[in-house]
Formats: C-alpha cells, structure tokens, sequence
C-alpha cells in the first residue's frame, strides 16, 4: 500500500481473495469494524466460521494501541448471509498514510460487502450523554485535512450515513439519538478550545476514526452505518481530564449492552 505505482483495489482484491481462502466464505454481504466499545457484538450476531490475525492478510498491519484487537472474522448470520467483521482498525494518527487507513473498508467492498457499519469510541458534546450512550452518525465534518480519495474522484457525499439504515438503526431503538461526528487526527484529545470549535461548526461527537473510513465506503458504493460509543465527555464539556484508561473502561462497562444492541441491529438488516 506504501507504494503508489500499486492500485490500492488490486491489494484489497487480493486481501478479499486471502479472507474467502482462509474462511472459505466467497462472498461475505455486510461488514462490521468494531471500535472501542463494541468488540463484543462479534460473538452475538451470528457462528463465528474463522478467525483469522489481520496480520496475515495483504496490507493489514499489527494494532498499534492497547485494547484495539487486531483479528478479522467471518460470521454467520441466523439469515444464512454472512458477515465480515474487522476488529483491526489502523487509525489516521499512527501515520502508516490513509491508504492503509481505508484498506479493511476497500477490502470489505471486494468481498462483496454492501453494507458497512462502522462503529467507534468518541468523546461527546452534548451533556446529556453520559458515558456509556450509544449515538447514530448522521453525518461527519472531517478535519483530517485529508481524504482516501487520489485525483481527481468527485463523489457526493450526501446522505453518506444511510437515512434507511438510520430508520432501521431506531426501529430497533427509538431512544437512539444521532449526532455529526468530528473525526480529527489525534492522537492527542482536542483542547477545549477545539470543542468548542467543533461544536460552533455543528459536530456532536469528537473522535480520531471513522470519516476518512465512510468516505472510502461510499467510493466503492456500499451503504454506511455509523455508530459512536459515548466513552466520555470531550475535554472542557467534562468537568475532569481525560485519560485513555477511563475511555477503555467506559468502552468496557457498556459493551454488553451495546453490542447486544448492534446485533438486534445487525439481525433487522
Ligand atoms: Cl474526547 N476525543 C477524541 N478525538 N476521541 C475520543 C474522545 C475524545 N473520547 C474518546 N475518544
């Protein structure tokens, strides 16, 4: 992927040719990237059929932070469809470029994935979410200042987060709230000065993942799902410091509650 005379499709054709070996699944229908938070919806949505490292699949590299699993798993679903689930998410700020960031959605898309449901633990604007909320995404202000996109690809990205997947999300839920998620490159937390920014500009949810990921999702043509996991309020709305420890542990307190939730999510699709 470090090498820009190579096609990025072509890798993640040859990842996707990698997965339907290793789990002899040829097409898997939707795909899930579980962030902080959510890891345990891979157990409740359907039989897991393979779990393989990402580590040895094309262009997946090791994870670089604690508490993010690195593995890629093929799911069957009580429907008979299955599922792709990537618990290997490279973040924009390790600097590996957003080529590899993007990788595992490309490679989703070319294992026939029409679906993506990307999923994340942010930090939140409105008080009203405590620690442990989960929120729909309905639509993202990227502040990376950079995008998957190489050339000139002019793609609308109107409606990127699926109303009907939304509507589907709340009719499952209907006190699921929804919010603008900011992604910004981390790895540091935002000053509370750039809370406030991203709040003036009309974001809900602060995090470091997620757009630049949608962005590629709508490029190959799947339909999107974004969900965050109200780890913590974004410095300055809360009233302590952040530390990456108590977001872990807000991801872990309401995990079985979430993750039950993005299954009965996952099962209505
Ligand atoms: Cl407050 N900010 C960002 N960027 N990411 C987060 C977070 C905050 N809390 C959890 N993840």
């Amino acid at each position: 992927l470090d090498n820009p005379e190579l096609s990025p499709f072509e890798i993640a054709r040859e990842a996707a040719g990698q997965i339907a070996e290793r789990t002899g699944v040829d097409r898997h229908d939707i795909a899930l990237t579980l962030g902080s938070g959510w890891s345990k919806a891979a157990d409740l949505i359907g039989e897991t059929i393979a779990t393989i490292p990402a580590t040895e699949i094309v262009g997946f590299g090791a994870p670089a932070v604690v508490g993010h699993v690195g593995s890629i798993r093929s799911v069957r679903l009580p429907n008979g469809k299955h599922a792709l689930v990537i618990g290997a998410r490279t973040h924009y700020y390790e600097g590996h470029g957003v080529r590899r960031v993007v990788h595992s959605v490309r490679t989703a898309a070319a294992a026939g994935a029409s679906v993506m449901i990307l999923t994340n633990g942010a930090g939140g604007i409105r008080e009203s979410w405590s620690p442990g909320t989960p929120v729909l995404i309905s639509d993202h202000i990227n502040l990376t200042a950079d995008s998957p996109l190489e050339g000139a690809t002019f793609i609308d990205l109107t409606d990127l987060y699926s109303r009907r997947l939304r509507d589907l999300a709340r009719s499952v839920d209907d006190s699921l709230d929804e919010g603008v998620y900011t992604q910004f490159r981390g790895p540091h937390y935002e000053t509370p000065a750039e809370v406030q920014m991203a709040k003036a500009i009309g974001g809900h949810i602060v995090g470091m993942s997620t757009a630049l990921e949608a962005i590629a999702a709508r490029e190959a043509g799947m339909e999107v799902l974004g969900m965050s996991l109200i780890t913590n309020l974004a410095a300055g709305i809360s009233p302590t410091p952040l530390s990456h420890a108590e977001v872990i542990e807000a991801g872990q307190q309401a995990e079985t509650v979430i993750s039950a939730l993005l299954a009965r999510i996952v099962a209505a699709l």
